[in-house]
C-alpha cells in the first residue's frame, strides 16, 4: 500500500493524511493512496466520517505537474474525487496552506470544509495552458454561482479564508491544528446528525449570456485560449447533466494538455525555479546583508533603493548634491506611497522606513559600513570607474561593490579597485521595485560567495535572478539589440513600423517594439547612435529615427513618436511624418519596399531573438536555454504563453528556424550568421530542451 497517505482511527473517525512533501502534489501514489484509504475507511467497522488533511505545509497544491505529459496512470484524479465523494461516511477536507488545482477538486468531493484563517485557495490551471480538470468547472459554480466561480478560474488567482467563506468555498474557518479542527468539526457534524451532501447533487446555477463571456475573456486573455476555454466548461456545467459536463470538461483540458500553450507555460512554471538553482553556490554562504548603499538616485538607483527597503533592508544613497539627494528622496517616497496604496505596507511601515531605514548622503564616508552597495550613476565608463575607486578608498573590507550598468564591462569597472573579487553586476530592470528580473553578472574575479549573496539579495527582494556572464548588454539587452535591429531593418525593407507592432501584439506582446520605443522615450537610443557616430567619426549618417528626433518627437513624453498621442496614451495612432521620413529613407537608400505578412514579421523577428539567444548559451553568457526564456518573460514582456524564445523555437522547429536564419544570411552574412549551437544542435536531431535536462 502507498506510504503516501496514512491511516489513522480516532474514535469513529479515520483520518486520511496526505504525506508528499513539500505541498502534497497529487502524484499516482497519492492518488492510489486516497483510493486504497478509503477503502480501508469504509471496511473499518464503526467508522462514521472521514477526515482528509495534509502533512507538512499545504493541504494538496494540485496535481503533480511533473506527470503531465507522460503516459497517464490509473486511478485519474477524476476518479479519485468522485470516489471520495460517493462514500457513504461523511467526508470532511481540513486545510491549511495551499488547496490549489486538484487539491481544491479534491476538497470539493468532501462532504464539508474547514480551513484555518491563513489558508488559499484557487484553481490556477489556466497559469499552466490548462483549465481545472477534475471537476473543478463543474463543482465550483455549483457551490458559488457562476461569475464567482469564473472570476476564481479564469484569473487562476489564490483567494483568502475569509473570501473562499464569504463565497461559500469553505464551511467554516478556525484557527489552530488542521486536524484538530478537522476532528472536533467532523465529531460536531455527527452529532448533529449532518448528512453527505455531494456538491456533483446540488443544483446547476443561473446561466448568463456564454459567448459574450467567451469573447470578453479571449480578449482579456491577449492571444491565451485557457481562460476562455473555463468559460465553455462552467457553460457544461449549468446546461447538462454534471456526467455530461464533466466529459466536457475532460475533453477541454485533454486538448488542452497537448496544446504548445500548455506546453509553454508549464516549461515556464519549472524554468521559474530552476533559473535561480546553482549547483556552484550549493553550501556556499552568502555575506550578510542589512544595510546597503545605493549611488545615485535617478529612475534606477530610486527604485531599487525601493525595493531594498521595501524588503526590510537600511538603504544609505548617495547623490552628488543636496538638490538631488532631495530629488531622488522625493521619488523614493513616491514609490513607498504607492506601495501604501496598494496595501503592500501598513502606514507605519512607511513613516518607518522613512524615518529610520532610509538616509540620503552625498559623502562617500557615510558609505563606510554598508555591506553592499549598488552604483546606478550615468551610463559612462569614465564616471563608473571614479565612483568604484571611491568605493574602494572607503568602503569596510568585505563589502560587495555591484554596478547596475546595462552594456559596460564589468571587468573593467572592477579592474579600478584593489578587490576585484567583491565586485560584481547586479543589473535591474525599470521601474526596478516592480520589475521581477535581475541579472547578476559574474565577471572573472568575482567571489563565489559574491555571487552566493547576488542570488539571496535578489531572493530577499523577491527577483527572478538570472546568472549571466559579462558581454555587450549581458543576455537580455544584447538579444534585444539584436532583434530591435533585425525590427528595424524590416522596416526599411518594406514593413511598417505599426505592421510589425500589430504582429508582434497578435503574438502575444503587451505592446510592439515601437509602441515601447515611444514609452521609454526615443531621446535615449538617439543620444546612443549620436555617441556611437562620434566615435566612429561618421557623424553625417542620419537615419529616420534620428530624423524624429530632430524634430524634437521623443515618443510618449512630448505626445508625438512614432505614435500620436493627442488625443491619448491609449488611443495612439500613427504619426504619418514617420512613414514619410522612412519612405524617404528606403528612395535614398535605393531600396523597393516589398510587402511582409504578419507571419514572416514574427518569424523574422523571432529567427533574430533564437540566433542571437544560441549564441548567447553558446558563449556561456547565460548558464542554459531556460536562463535566456526566464530574462525575455520576465524582463522583457515575451509571452508567457510561448514558454520563452527557446522553448518557442523547440516548438516550432529548430531545422525550420535555422532554414530561415540561413536564407536571411544570404543578404546580409554578417548580422545573420548561424549560431554554432543551434547548427550543432539541428545536426545531432536536439532541441534547446535537451540541453536543460542536461543541466
Ligand atoms: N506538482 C509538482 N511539483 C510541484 C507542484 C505541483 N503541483 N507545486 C509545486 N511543486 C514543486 C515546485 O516545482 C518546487 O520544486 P523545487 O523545489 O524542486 O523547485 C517545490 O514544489 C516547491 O514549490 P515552490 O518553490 O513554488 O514553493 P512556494 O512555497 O513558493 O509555492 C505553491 C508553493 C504555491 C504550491 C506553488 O508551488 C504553486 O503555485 N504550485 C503550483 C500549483 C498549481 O498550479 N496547481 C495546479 C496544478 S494543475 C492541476 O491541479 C490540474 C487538475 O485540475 C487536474
Ligand atoms: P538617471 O540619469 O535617471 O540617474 C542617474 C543618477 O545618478 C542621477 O540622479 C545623477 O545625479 C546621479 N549621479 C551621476 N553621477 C553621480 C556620481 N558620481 N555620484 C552620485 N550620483 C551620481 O539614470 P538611470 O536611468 O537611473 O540609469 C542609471 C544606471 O542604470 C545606468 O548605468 C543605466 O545604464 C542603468 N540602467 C538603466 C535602466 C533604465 O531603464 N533607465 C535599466 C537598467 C539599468
Amino acid at each position: 500500500m502507498s506510504d503516501k497517505v496514512a491511516y489513522t482511527r480516532h474514535d469513529n473517525i479515520a483520518v486520511l493524511t496526505i504525506k508528499n512533501p513539500p505541498v502534497n502534489a497529487l502524484s499516482q501514489a497519492v492518488r492510489q493512496g486516497l483510493m486504497d484509504q478509503m477503502d480501508h475507511a469504509e471496511a473499518d467497522t464503526g467508522v462514521d466520517a472521514v477526515v482528509i488533511v495534509g502533512d507538512g505545509r499545504a493541504f494538496i497544491a494540485g496535481a503533480d505537474i511533473t506527470e503531465f505529459g507522460k503516459p497517464p496512470m490509473a486511478p485519474s484524479l477524476p476518479d479519485v474525487v468522485d470516489r471520495i465523494e460517493a462514500s457513504p461516511l461523511l467526508v470532511i477536507a481540513a486545510m491549511h496552506g495551499v488547496s490549489l488545482g486538484g487539491g481544491l477538486e479534491v476538497a470539493m468531493g468532501c462532504h464539508y470544509r474547514i480551513a484555518v484563517p491563513s489558508a488559499r485557495i484557487g484553481l490556477p490551471e489556466v497559469h499552466l495552458g490548462l483549465i481545472p480538470g477534475a471537476g473543478g468547472t463543474q463543482r465550483l459554480p455549483r457551490l458559488i454561482g457562476v461569475a464567482a466561480a469564473l472570476d476564481v478560474m479564469t484569473t487562476g488567482r489564490q483567494v483568502g479564508a475569509s473570501e473562499a467563506l464569504e463565497m461559500g468555498v469553505i464551511d467554516t474557518i478556525k484557527d489552530g491544528n488542521p486536524l484538530e479542527n478537522g476532528l472536533s468539526f467532523a465529531a460536531e457534524l455527527l452529532e448533529g446528525k449532518a448528512s453527505r451532501r455531494p456538491v456533483s447533487e446540488m443544483p446547476a446555477p443561473e446561466g448568463i449570456d456564454w459567448d459574450a463571456a467567451y469573447e470578453a475573456t479571449l480578449v482579456r486573455g491577449r492571444g491565451q485560449i485557457s481562460p476562455a476555454q473555463c468559460v465553455r466548461a462552467v457553460q457544461a456545467s449549468v446546461e447538462r447533466p454534471f456526467a455530461e459536463g464533466m466529459l466536457t470538461e475532460r475533453q477541454i483540458f485533454m486538448e488542452l494538455l497537448k496544446s504548445d500553450q500548455s506546453k509553454g507555460m508549464i516549461h515556464a512554471f519549472f524554468s521559474e525555479r530552476a533559473v535561480g538553482h546553482l549547483p556552484e553556490l550549493k553550501g556556499v554562504a552568502p555575506r550578510v546583508i542589512e544595510h546597503i548603499g545605493v549611488i545615485g538616485g535617478g529612475t534606477m538607483g530610486a527604485g531599487i533603493a525601493t525595493a531594498a527597503l521595501l524588503s526590510g533592508l537600511r538603504v544609505s544613497l548617495l547623490e552628488m548634491t543636496a538638490q538631488a539627494g532631495e530629488a531622488a528622496h522625493a521619488r523614493i517616497s513616491g514609490n513607498l506611497s504607492g506601495a501604501l496604496k496598494r496595501g503592500k505596507i501598513t502606514p507605519e511601515q512607511h513613516d518607518t522606513i522613512l524615518s529610520q531605514a532610509l538616509r540620503v548622503i552625498t559623502d562617500y564616508q557615510g558609505l563606510a559600513d554598508v555591506d553592499l552597495v549598488i552604483e546606478a550613476v550615468f551610463e559612462d565608463m569614465s564616471v563608473k570607474k571614479q565612483v568604484f575607486t571611491q568605493l574602494d578608498a572607503v568602503c569596510k573590507q568585505g563589502a560587495i561593490l555591484a554596478t547596475n550598468t546595462s552594456y559596460l564591462d564589468v571587468d573593467e569597472i572592477a579592474a579600478a579597485t584593489s578587490r576585484p573579487q567583491d565586485v560584481i553586476g547586479l543589473h535591474f530592470f525599470s521601474p526596478a521595485h516592480v520589475m521581477k528580473l535581475l541579472e547578476i553578472v559574474v565577471a572573472d574575479k568575482t567571489a563565489i560567495d559574491v555571487v552566493a549573496t547576488g542570488f539571496e539579495l535578489g531572493k530577499r527582494l523577491k527577483k527572478i535572478n538570472v546568472r549571466a556572464g559579462v558581454c555587450d548588454g549581458f543576455i537580455g539587452n544584447r538579444i534585444l539589440a539584436t532583434y530591435r535591429s533585425a525590427s528595424d531593418q524590416m522596416i526599411l525593407e518594406g514593413a511598417s513600423p505599426y505592421a510589425i507592432d500589430a504582429a508582434l501584439e497578435a503574438f502575444g506582446f503587451a505592446m510592439g517594439p515601437y509602441a515601447v520605443a515611444d514609452l521609454a522615450g526615443l531621446d535615449i537610443g538617439w543620444a546612443v547612435r549620436k555617441r556611437k557616430r562620434a566615435e566612429l567619426g561618421v557623424e553625417g549618417a542620419r537615419t529616420y529615427a534620428d530624423k524624429l528626433c530632430e524634430a524634437g518627437h521623443f515618443g510618449q513624453k512630448t505626445g508625438k513618436g512614432y505614435y500620436d498621442y493627442a488625443a491619448g496614451l491609449k488611443a495612439r495612432v500613427p504619426n504619418p511624418d514617420v512613414l514619410e521620413l522612412i519612405a524617404q529613407e528606403r528612395s535614398e537608400t535605393g531600396i523597393t519596399p516589398i510587402e511582409f505578412t504578419a507571419a514572416q514579421i514574427v518569424r523574422r523577428y523571432m529567427a533574430a531573438m533564437v540566433n542571437e539567444a544560441a549564441k548567447v548559451v553558446g558563449e556561456g553568457v547565460a548558464r542554459r536555454p531556460l536562463d535566456v526564456d526566464m530574462t525575455l518573460l520576465f524582463g522583457y514582456g515575451f509571452p508567457r504563453y510561448h514558454g520563452g524564445p527557446l522553448k518557442w523555437a523547440d516548438i516550432v522547429g529548430l531545422p525550420d528556424l535555422l532554414a530561415d536564419i540561413e536564407e536571411c544570411a544570404k543578404q546580409d552574412p554578417a548580422f545573420w550568421e548561424p549560431a554554432p549551437l543551434l547548427k550543432e544542435l539541428v545536426a545531432a536531431g536536439k532541441t534547446f530542451d535537451d540541453l536543460n535536462k542536461a543541466g
